[in-house]
This record gives structure tokens, C-alpha cells and sequence, in this order.
């Protein structure tokens, strides 16, 4: 391939590929969420023992996000992996956006030199880089291995711990093992923000981990992974346990005469 074919697909396509794969992340993870808000909720199925107020829904739901408080009574060893996992997504999420698109105001607010804002990249970005990928290792280890686990195992669960996992990969082959030029990747990550793309650095591994983010973007909204959005629209956690002082007036309970249910859904109390 020429030179000035590949130039012209690493400067075009790939910014093109990583716009398509953001819209359709966006678009299908609000068509996912806006079909659960749509949805009537005529009972009130709260979890006992649940919150009577609204401070009371906001914690346990803080609990769930944060802690993963239900996991946590129930499989010790999935919690510690999980949390792990998640936390180190959060974390890495952070780098990204401190290392590459604010570094300047990142370094400044931290009050570091650039030697010691890149020590401290360097640290965290390795830590968080094996922490994230050790509990993912573990979770397919233990859907391979647990028979009953297995059994009901389905090619999508595998894809998704398997896309998790090359994205980390390749992310760690950069932290620990790659020459990858920094400066030209902010300046791409910068480009594709403000809709002027330039080309990406070229290094293989920063290509491939590119393309397995379109990917995992693509793939979120049509997977289990789209639980990062419906946490908090769970009727059994948001609704709040006061069955004994409120009506809860569903669709279904309020017939017309002819026999179809009244459009609203009644309060959500
Ligand atoms: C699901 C999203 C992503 C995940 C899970 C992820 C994961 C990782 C991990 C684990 C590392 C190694 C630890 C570290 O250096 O922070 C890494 C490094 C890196 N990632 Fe990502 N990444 C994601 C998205 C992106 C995106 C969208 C870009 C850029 C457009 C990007 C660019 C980089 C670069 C340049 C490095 C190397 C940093 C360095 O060595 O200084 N990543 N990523």
C-alpha cells in the first residue's frame, strides 16, 4: 500500500470509524434508556427492606453504584473482582482525560512538573492498567471453569470479557512495553474533539486499541454491558416502599369505558 493511501485512511477512516462508533453508542444507549423510561411501572415491587424516602432511594442507589452493596451479600469473591474492575475503569477514564485531553490543566491543578505529572501517569496507568485486567482474567476463569456457570454461559458473555480484555492489552502493551509518541497522540485525541482530525501516531498498538474501542462503543447499547445506564432505573431499587401510604394507580387500573387503558401511567410515588 503507498504511502499516501494509508496516510489518507489513518487521517480519514479511522476519525470516521471512531465518529460512527460514538454515534451509535449515543443513539442506541438513549433509544435503550428511553424505552425503559417509557415503560409503565403499575405495581410498586420495590426490594425489601426498602428506603421510604427519597433520601433514603438516592443511598441505596448511591450503595448499589458505588459499592455494589447487593453483590456484595451475595458472592464475596465477585464483589472483590468487580469492584476492583470497576473502580480501575473509572480511574483509567480519568487518566485518559488528565493525560490526554487536559494534560497542560491537569499537570497546573496538581501543581507537578511535566517529569512528575509523566511519573505519575506512568504509576497510576500501570497500576490501574493490571489491576483492570487481573479481575477480568478471573471473571472468565471462573464462567470457565464453574460447571453451572458454563452451562448457561452464551457466545455474547465471552465477547464481552474478550473485547474488555484486548482493549486493556493493547492499552498496557503502550503503558509497559511501547515507543508510543504522546505528544502526537494528544494532538490526534485533540483533532478528533474538534472535529479537525489529523492523523493518528503510527504505532500499531495504539491503532488496534483505537479500533477495539469503536468496537466496545458499537457493541454497549445491544449487550449486557448496557447496564452502565440501567442501574438507576431499576423499579426494584428507585421506587420507594410506601405501598401503605400511596395508591400506586397503573395504566391497567383505569379503564376507559371502551376497554383501553388511560395513556398516563399515574404517579410514580
Ligand atoms: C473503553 C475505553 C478505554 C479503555 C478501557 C482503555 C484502557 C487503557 C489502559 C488499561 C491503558 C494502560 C494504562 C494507562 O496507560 O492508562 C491505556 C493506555 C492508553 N490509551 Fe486507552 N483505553 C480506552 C480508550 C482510549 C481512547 C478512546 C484513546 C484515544 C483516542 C486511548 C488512548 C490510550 C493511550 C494513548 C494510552 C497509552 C498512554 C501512555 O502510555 O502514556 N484509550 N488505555
Amino acid at each position: 500500500m503507498s504511502a499516501l493511501r494509508s496516510r489518507v485512511i489513518m487521517t480519514s477512516l479511522l476519525p470516521a470509524l471512531v465518529y460512527a462508533s460514538a454515534a451509535v453508542f449515543l443513539v442506541g444507549m438513549g433509544w435503550r434508556l428511553a424505552a425503559w423510561l417509557r415503560a409503565p411501572v403499575p405495581l410498586n415491587i420495590v426490594l425489601t427492606p426498602g428506603p421510604a424516602t427519597a433520601a433514603g432511594v438516592a443511598r441505596r442507589l448511591g450503595g448499589e453504584a458505588l459499592l455494589f452493596r447487593s453483590l456484595f451479600g451475595a458472592d464475596r469473591w465477585l464483589w472483590v473482582a468487580a469492584w476492583v474492575f470497576h473502580i480501575s475503569l473509572v480511574l483509567l477514564a480519568v487518566g485518559h482525560v488528565a493525560g490526554l485531553v487536559v494534560p497542560e490543566l491537569a499537570r497546573a491543578s496538581l501543581g507537578l512538573t511535566e517529569d512528575q505529572f509523566h511519573q505519575l501517569a506512568e504509576v497510576t496507568g500501570g497500576v490501574f492498567g493490571v489491576l483492570a485486567v487481573v479481575p477480568l482474567l478471573c471473571l472468565l476463569l471462573r464462567r470457565l471453569t464453574m460447571e453451572r456457570l458454563r452451562y448457561i454461559s452464551t457466545f455474547s458473555d465471552y465477547f464481552a470479557l474478550a473485547l474488555l480484555l484486548l482493549v486493556i492489552a493493547t492499552g498496557d502493551q503502550m503503558r509497559f512495553m511501547g515507543a508510543l509518541d504522546l505528544a502526537r497522540a494528544r494532538q490526534f485525541v485533540s483533532g478528533l474533539l474538534s472535529f479537525h482530525p489529523v492523523a493518528p501516531p503510527s504505532d500499531t498498538a495504539f491503532v488496534a486499541h483505537l479500533l477495539l474501542v469503536c468496537a466496545l462503543l458499537a457493541y454497549i447499547p445491544f449487550s449486557k454491558l448496557v447496564h452502565l445506564g440501567g442501574l438507576l432505573l431499576s423499579p426494584t431499587l428507585n421506587q420507594r416502599n410506601n405501598a401503605r401510604e400511596h395508591r400506586h394507580v397503573g395504566p391497567w387500573d383505569r379503564l376507559q369505558a371502551g376497554g383501553s387503558p388511560i395513556s398516563s401511567q399515574g404517579p410514580r410515588a
